[in-house]
């Protein structure tokens, strides 16, 4: 399991969200193994996991953004203002990743930091609103 999941600091306590932030840090400890391997094939596998990477996020983006608005979440701007920039930086790897620019170590280090800092601090900000509304209406989990 990926080592840099860790329930007490990044569990939102929504059973499909903390499943899908373990396999977005899963992904990003895959990547952290390429960047750092000189191999002829690693560039190549770098790019498709990255893209990867990249879907995934959107699938999780989707899911937390929508159940979020279901349950009227105050914070929701916030929440989808930091997805967009995530979402643009990504599309800026990709595009410099066709031109031939991929700086591996850099896109590594910049993923995980903000995957790690983003989960801690801004989506465990709705934990407790989260609980609390699927408390009132367990039928609202999905
Ligand atoms: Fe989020
Ligand atoms: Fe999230």
């Amino acid at each position: 399991m990926p080592l840099l999941w860790n329930e007490t600091e990044h569990s939102v306590g929504h059973p499909l969200l903390d499943e899908q932030h373990r396999t977005l840090l899963s992904i990003c400890h895959q990547l952290a193994g390429l960047s750092a391997d000189d191999t002829p094939h690693a560039e190549g596998g770098f790019l498709d996991v990255l893209g990867e990477l990249a879907r995934y996020a959107d699938t999780h983006f989707e899911t937390e953004e929508s159940l979020l608005k279901k349950h009227g979440y105050p914070e929701l701007t916030d929440q989808i203002g930091e997805h967009d920039e995530y979402r643009a930086r990504m599309t800026l790897f990709l595009r410099n990743a066709r031109h031939g620019v991929l700086e591996r170590s850099r896109i590594q280090a910049y993923l995980v930091d903000w995957w790690l800092g983003h989960i801690a601090n801004t989506d465990m900000k709705f934990r407790g609103f989260l609980e609390a509304r699927l408390a009132a209406d367990p039928s609202g989990a999905a």
